[in-house]
């Protein structure tokens, strides 16, 4: 086979829609490897550009930051990886290690470049990690970009035995972060705006659930839950429409690890002043570098953690994954798998 399917965004209205089209499989060059791609998770940073909420130009981009595959060929000067080896993309292609810097903005999978929903595609020899054994290529899929922002923002908190951690809702990084905080021996409170989901969190290991469309002052019923003490971490992926409610109910020297913005990309309303009566912080959180990825590996590896898949859709289904992600009823993790 010397050309491939892959998914292209193309401009539609003030949107993006999925094209998909044929191409010739890329040679890698120096620095590269050409991964088979077998199975893409999406997340709803995917939503954000098909819809074009953040105003970003990807037009003619090959979409989603979150692959696993086999190398099937390296570049001239690659050592590090050989064809069969089973790998995982990384989020920022540049972000090996250490701080981040403003660069890996322009090295970001399914944004700044193009992204993994292809059969093949080129990826730096530095931008991709091996995964446990144990996980079948989906389940790897999931890793990239939901996983790592939960595990990222768990260790910048400090996760320690004992702490509480609240996460809202039941998408994918919310139940990463149930299972990682869980495993790491924490108390996991959960919310949703469905029962169904809640019990299904519960069969999870949640300590406790709060349906926060019957409960509106979820913060409130968390914080009774607690004692009066708060949580120590909170994974806020809701954004502005939540953040108030993640102040009022954050712990004493707590950490809200900010990530998402599942209520939008408007200014928070309230004070952030409690952040001051209660020592607490604030931790941007973008994903992470390869070598978090590294660390969240042997942890996944140790605690045997398996990525929750709701459901799979074929390579030609992309466009109804997309829309099953943007109902909202999925819990975890949506995948397509390319075979
Ligand atoms: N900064 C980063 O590095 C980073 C990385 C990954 C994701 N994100 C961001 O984090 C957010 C979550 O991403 P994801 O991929 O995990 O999303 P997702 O899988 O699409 O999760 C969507 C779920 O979030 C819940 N939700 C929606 N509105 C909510 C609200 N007002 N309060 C509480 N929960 C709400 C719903 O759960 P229920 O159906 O249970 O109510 C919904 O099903 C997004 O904003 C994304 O852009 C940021």
């Amino acid at each position: 086979m010397t050309t491939q399917r892959e998914w292209r965004l193309t401009p539609h209205e003030k949107e993006y829609r999925l094209q998909q089209s044929t191409a010739e499989i890329p040679t890698p060059g120096p620095g590269q490897v050409l991964v088979r791609i077998r199975a893409v998770s999406l997340n709803y940073r995917d939503l954000i550009q098909i819809r074009n909420s953040a105003g970003r130009n990807v037009a003619g981009r090959i979409p989603a930051s979150d692959g696993a595959g086999e190398i099937v060929a390296v570049g001239p000067d690659v050592t590090t990886w050989q064809p069969g080896d089973r790998v995982a993309s990384c989020f920022f292609q540049s972000w090996t290690a250490g701080r981040f810097e403003m660069r890996h903005h322009q090295q970001d999978l399914g944004g700044t470049i193009d992204g993994v929903l292809a059969d093949h595609v080129l990826l730096s020899a530095e931008g991709v990690t091996r995964f446990p054994n144990y996980l079948s290529f989906s389940e790897a899929a999931t890793l990239p970009c939901a996983a790592l922002t939960a595990w990222t923002a768990l260790q910048r908190g400090g996760l320690q035995a004992g702490n509480t951690v609240l996460v809202l809702g039941t998408g994918g990084v919310s139940i990463f972060g149930l299972q990682l905080a869980k495993a790491a021996g924490a108390r996991v409170i959960v919310t949703s705006s469905q029962d169904e989901k809640l019990a299904h969190a519960r069969s999870f290991g949640a300590w406790e659930t709060i349906n926060y469309r019957s409960t509106p002052d979820w913060e409130k019923a968390v914080w009774q839950l607690t004692e009066k003490r708060g949580v120590d971490q909170i994974l806020e992926v809701g954004g502005p429409g939540t953040l108030e409610k993640s102040l009022g109910c954050v712990a004493a020297g707590g950490q809200i690890a900010l990530i998402g913005v599942l209520t939008g990309f408007g200014a928070p309303s309230g004070s952030l002043f409690p952040l001051v009566t209660k020592n607490a912080r604030m931790d941007g959180i973008y994903v992470g570098s390869r070598d978090d990825f590294h660390q969240m590996n042997r942890f996944l590896e140790q605690h045997q953690v398996k990525p929750v898949i709701d459901r799979e859709f074929a390579f030609d289904e992309a466009p109804q994954a997309y829309d099953y992600l943007a109902s909202g009823n999925h819990f975890g993790k949506v995948v397509i798998t390319v075979t």
